[in-house]
C-alpha cells in the first residue's frame, strides 16, 4: 500500500476514535450532539476573538452580549480565571458609560466563607402578612423559561443549580413540570394561559393551582401580566409540541394546539387584578406579585394610589426590560414594545416612592442584569432582585445561536430535539449555574463594599454616575428623579 494511502487510513482511524470519544463524553453537549464537527466551534471561539477583534467586532460590541459579558459567565460557570489584565479596553468618555463613585475607605469584606452570599434585604409578603413570608437567601435569581422553550435537562440543570446556590426558580409560565422538582425552590409563574391551573376551556382554577403545588418546593406566585419581549402579545403552542410530558405540565391535551391570549381573563382593571391577587394568596399562604414589561404610564400611578387607600396587593413586582429575551417573538415586539428596563424601572419605583410605599414591595428586575455592573445599576435603582434569564442559558452552555425559536439550538438549551438535548448534562451543568450565580453575587458584594456599602441595596444612587456627553457625568439619582429621602 502507498504511504498516502497508509495515512488516509490512519487519519480515517483517528476521526472515528474522536468521534466515538465525542459521543460519549458528558463535558461538552456541543461535542455530543456534533461529534468531530463540533470541535470546530471550539476552533472558532478560540481563533474567534483574533479574527473580531482585527475584523469585525470589539470585545464589547455585541448584542445581546458582547464577548466580555459572554465570558465573564462562561468563566464564573467554569470557576476559571474571570479576571481581565492590561487594563480596560473600553472607551469611559462614550455617552451612556456608568462610572461608579468608590469610597476612600470601602466597606470590609465579608468573611471568606461568605463572600458568595447575598440575601434579599426585604421579607418577600411581610408587608401583607402572607402566611408563608420569606426572606429570599438570594438576590440573584432564574428568570422566567417555561419547560417547552427549554428543553426537559435545561430545566433540570437550572432547578438543581438553583438548589445549590440557593436561589429561586421562575418556572416560566408554561407550568410545574417534573423537570422542576429537583430541590430548586420555585417562583410558580401564572401567564393567560393558567399553565398548570387551568379548567379545559382556559379558565383559571384555584383547585388545580393548588394541585400542582402539591409536593413541589413553591415559595411565591408570580402572575405575568407581560414580558420585554412581546408585551401585549398572546401565544400559540402548536399541538406538535404538546408532548404528553409538556401537556402534563400544562394541563392540557397531547397534541392540540394551546393558544395564550394576549390579557388574562380572570381580571380586567386594577381593583378585580388586586382582588385575583388577593384569593390566590389566601388560598395559597404564599407570597404574589406580578411581572411586567412597561408600556403605559397610568396603569402603575392607579396600582401604587389603589394599594395605599387598601392595603392590599401584589407583594412584589418584577419589571422586565424591552431588552428583555424570549423563545419566540416577532421582531417589532422585540425591538421596539416596551420601555428599556432602567426607564422603565424608574417609572415604577417612582410611582410606589411617591405613595410611600416602596419599602413594602419587593422589587425585581431583568433585561441584561446578569452581569455585574448592570446588576449593580438595577440594585441602586432599588431592585431588590436580579433575574438572569439568557445569561443562565449561556452559563450551562448557550452559545448565542440565537435559533430558540426553531428548535434548532445547537447545545440542547432551547430546543425538545432528542438528540440535541441528549448532549446537555445536568449533573454537570446545574454546577455551572451554581458557579455563576454565586459569582455575580460575589462581585455586586465587592461593587458594594468598594462604594463604601455591606449590601448592594445599600448603595447610594447619588454614586452611580452616567456619562451624558464628553465631559459631563449625572448620577442615576438625578437622572431618573429619584428624591435622595427615598
Ligand atoms: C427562552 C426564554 C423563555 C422565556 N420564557 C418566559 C416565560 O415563560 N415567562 C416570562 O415571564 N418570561 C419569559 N422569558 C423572559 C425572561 O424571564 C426574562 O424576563 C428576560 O429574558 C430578561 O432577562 P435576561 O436579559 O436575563 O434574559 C423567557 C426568556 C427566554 C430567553
Amino acid at each position: 500500500m502507498p504511504w498516502w494511502l497508509w495515512s488516509l487510513v490512519v487519519l480515517l482511524i483517528a476521526v472515528f476514535v474522536l468521534a466515538i470519544h465525542d459521543v460519549f463524553q458528558k463535558k461538552h453537549a456541543i461535542l455530543r450532539n456534533f461529534p468531530v464537527i463540533g470541535h470546530l466551534r471550539y476552533l472558532i471561539e478560540k481563533i474567534g476573538p483574533e479574527l473580531r477583534q482585527y475584523i469585525v467586532a470589539n470585545n464589547d460590541e455585541e448584542l445581546p452580549f458582547s464577548r466580555d459579558s459572554r465570558r465573564f459567565i462562561y468563566a464564573s460557570a467554569k470557576k476559571q480565571n474571570a479576571y481581565f489584565g492590561f487594563g480596560t479596553d473600553n472607551d469611559l468618555n462614550q455617552p451612556g458609560y456608568v462610572l461608579f463613585r468608590h469610597a476612600a475607605f470601602p466597606h470590609d469584606p465579608p468573611p471568606e466563607e461568605d463572600a458568595d452570599k447575598l440575601k434579599m434585604t426585604k421579607v418577600l409578603g411581610e408587608s401583607h402578612g402572607r402566611a408563608k413570608a420569606f426572606q429570599p437567601e438570594s438576590a440573584v435569581f432564574v428568570s422566567a423559561m417555561s419547560f417547552g422553550s427549554l428543553s426537559a435537562p435545561a430545566i433540570e440543570s437550572l432547578n438543581k443549580g438553583s438548589a445549590i446556590a440557593g436561589n429561586l426558580h421562575n418556572t416560566g409560565e408554561g407550568g410545574i413540570s417534573k423537570h422542576h422538582r429537583h430541590g430548586g425552590p420555585l417562583i410558580y409563574q401564572l401567564g393567560t394561559g393558567y399553565f398548570g391551573a387551568r379548567n379545559p376551556d382556559g379558565t383559571f382554577s384555584m383547585d388545580r393551582m393548588l394541585a400542582s403545588m402539591d409536593g413541589t418546593d413553591v415559595r411565591a406566585i408570580e402572575i405575568k401580566l407581560s414580558q420585554g419581549a412581546k408585551p401585549g402579545l398572546g401565544g400559540v403552542l402548536p399541538g406538535g409540541k404538546v408532548t404528553p410530558e409538556i401537556a402534563e405540565a400544562r394541563g392540557v391535551e397531547v397534541g392540540v394546539t394551546v393558544k395564550s391570549p394576549s390579557r388574562h381573563n380572570s381580571f380586567y382593571d386594577v381593583p378585580s387584578m388586586v382582588a385575583f391577587i388577593e384569593e390566590v394568596a389566601n388560598a395559597s399562604g404564599v407570597p404574589v406579585g406580578i411581572k411586567s414589561a412597561i408600556g403605559e404610564q397610568a396603569f402603575w400611578h392607579e396600582l401604587a394610589e389603589h394599594m395605599a387607600s387598601t392595603g392590599k396587593g401584589p407583594d412584589f413586582i418584577s419589571v422586565d426590560g424591552g431588552e428583555g429575551g424570549t423563545g419566540a417573538a416577532p421582531l417589532p415586539f422585540s425591538d421596539h414594545v416596551a420601555l428599556p428596563f432602567r426607564q422603565g424601572f424608574s417609572e415604577v419605583y417612582r410611582a410606589f416612592a411617591q405613595q410611600g410605599l416602596h419599602e413594602q414591595i419587593t422589587f425585581m428586575g431583568a433585561g441584561r442584569l446578569g452581569l455585574p455592573t448592570e446588576a449593580m445599576v438595577a440594585m441602586a435603582m432599588g431592585c431588590d432582585g436580579i433575574g438572569v434569564a439568557r445569561e443562565a442559558m449561556i452559563a450551562i452552555g448557550c452559545v448565542q445561536a440565537q435559533k430558540c425559536h426553531d428548535g434548532h439550538c445547537p447545545t440542547g438549551v432551547a430546543t425538545q430535539n432528542r438528540w440535541l438535548t441528549r448532549g446537555l448534562d445536568p449533573t454537570l451543568k446545574s454546577v455551572r449555574l451554581a458557579n455563576y450565580v454565586a459569582e455575580l453575587r460575589h462581585e455586586l458584594v465587592r461593587l458594594a463594599n468598594a462604594m463604601g456599602a455591606e449590601h448592594p441595596s445599600q448603595v447610594d444612587p447619588a454614586k452611580v454616575e452616567i456619562r451624558l456627553e464628553a465631559n459631563h457625568v449625572k448620577p442615576i439619582r438625578e437622572i431618573y428623579g429619584y428624591d435622595p429621602s427615598w
